[in-house]
């Protein structure tokens, strides 16, 4: 029996461990055991995707919340170091780019406990981000490196990393769009809201770049505005951006928009319901500039950079920078129905957990 432990700690970590540990437990052959950091912790960051996407209850939770990027990763490896000692598992399974992915595999190399890091060499090329530190760390340290798209092998064989370790194995995270597609369909998400498809568009913000200053935010939110005299507009709110436009004084513009419909932050299957049916969506999130992709909804990021690139160049993303004007005039042509062309990149095919349980059971021998 192959011992795993798996890592999850924060909303992005749920839908790309789910369908690996739901393989691990179809084989036969693995033990997978389930941690959650805690690094999210409200019911709507965090239990209703394991309602949503099947999962089972985390064998250990950690309890570390929030805090300085200090204090959480440190609060992460304490906790992990500990778990890690009483189940000594054979392998670390970390996934994405958060505090907790870093904070694990860290403890794991310093335990010579192998680690597999799912979402490997993506690159925005941007330090300022939390999320491109967490990333060339937790690939430095991981001995087993699977990759979503082309640009990450680039990366990862720029850096030096020894091939043998590197496998393009597609997108876990498409795997749980296309497991779970039957239940986002009859999600009842729409009828709530009173909205019809392809009548509004979606948006999602959190980057610390776009909501913790307050002149970037109220331009945004200016946009917004404007957006919302041409087109119905749902907005979840992640709790971030919630304590932020709350202590900027941009909360009551939002709720005070006629078009806008602000809810708190949405389950996966209501979510994604929203997304697929969206004529337009507007993000900094790094997993939505991949489901929109996929489903081939016109996509404008909020940034002037992404680690997901693949996402632009078959897909229906485009880089706006975080202005009014930017925005406003990017949108434009999509608010009259316009539709990109698109290709799902390859390996993006529901299959990728299974490819990856294969390679670590051959590797693990
Ligand atoms: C984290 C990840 C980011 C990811 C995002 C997904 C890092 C460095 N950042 O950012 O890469 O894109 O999650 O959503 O790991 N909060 C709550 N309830 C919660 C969780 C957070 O109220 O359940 C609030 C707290 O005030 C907290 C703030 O949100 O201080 C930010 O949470 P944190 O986990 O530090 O970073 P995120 O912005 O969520
Ligand atoms: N998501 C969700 N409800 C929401 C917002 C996002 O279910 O209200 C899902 C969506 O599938 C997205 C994923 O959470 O891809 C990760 O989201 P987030 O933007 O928080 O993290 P990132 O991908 O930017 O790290």
């Amino acid at each position: 029996m192959l011992k795993t432990v798996n890592v999850v700690g924060a909303r992005p970590n749920f839908m790309k461990i789910a369908p690996i540990h739901r393989r691990m437990l179809d084989s036969g052959r693995c033990d997978p055991v389930l941690i959650h950091t805690g690094q999210h912790y409200d019911g709507r960051m965090s239990d209703s995707f394991f309602q949503d996407l099947g999962l089972p209850k985390p064998d250990r939770y950690l309890g570390v919340g929030s805090g300085s990027h200090a204090e959480q990763t440190a609060a992460v490896m304490i906790g992990i170091e500990k778990a890690l000692m009483e189940l000594c598992p054979d392998w670390v399974i970390v996934v994405g780019d958060v505090n907790s992915t870093l904070a694990a595999a860290l403890v794991a190399a310093k335990m010579h406990i192998p680690i597999a890091h799912v979402e490997a060499g993506l690159r925005s090329g941007d330090r300022r981000m939390p999320e491109e530190i967490n990333r060339i760390l937790t690939d430095s340290l991981a001995d087993l490196l699977f990759v979503t798209e082309q640009s990450g092998l680039d990366h990862l064989t720029k850096e030096g990393h020894d091939g043998s370790g590197i496998h393009l194995v597609g997108n876990v995270m498409i795997d749980s769009l296309v497991e779970q597609l039957e239940a986002i369909e009859n999600d009842p998400v729409l009828e709530s809201l009173g909205l019809e498809a392809d009548s509004y568009a979606l948006v999602t913000l959190h980057r610390p770049s776009n909501v913790d200053h307050p002149e970037i935010f109220s331009g945004i939110i200016d946009a917004l505005e404007a957006l919302q005299q041409r087109i119905d507009l749902v907005f979840p709110l992640h709790p971030r951006t919630e304590k932020t436009a709350a202590r900027f004084g941009l909360l009551d513009r939002l709720k005070n928009m006629p078009s806008m419909h602000l809810t708190p932050p949405l389950g996966y299957l209501p979510f994604i319901r929203l997304l697929k049916n969206a004529r337009l969506m507007l993000t900094d999130s790094g997993g939505v500039q991949e489901e929109t992709t996929f489903f081939g909804v016109p996509c404008l990021t909020c940034r002037e950079n992404t680690e997901r690139p693949v996402t632009i160049e078959l897909g229906t993303n485009r880089l706006v920078s975080p202005s009014t004007r930017a925005i406003f005039d990017a949108a434009q042509p999509f608010l009259d129905g316009g539709k990109p062309s698109f290709q799902v990149p390859p390996l993006w095919d529901g299959k990728a957990a299974q490819r990856i349980v294969e390679i670590m059971l051959e590797t693990a021998g």
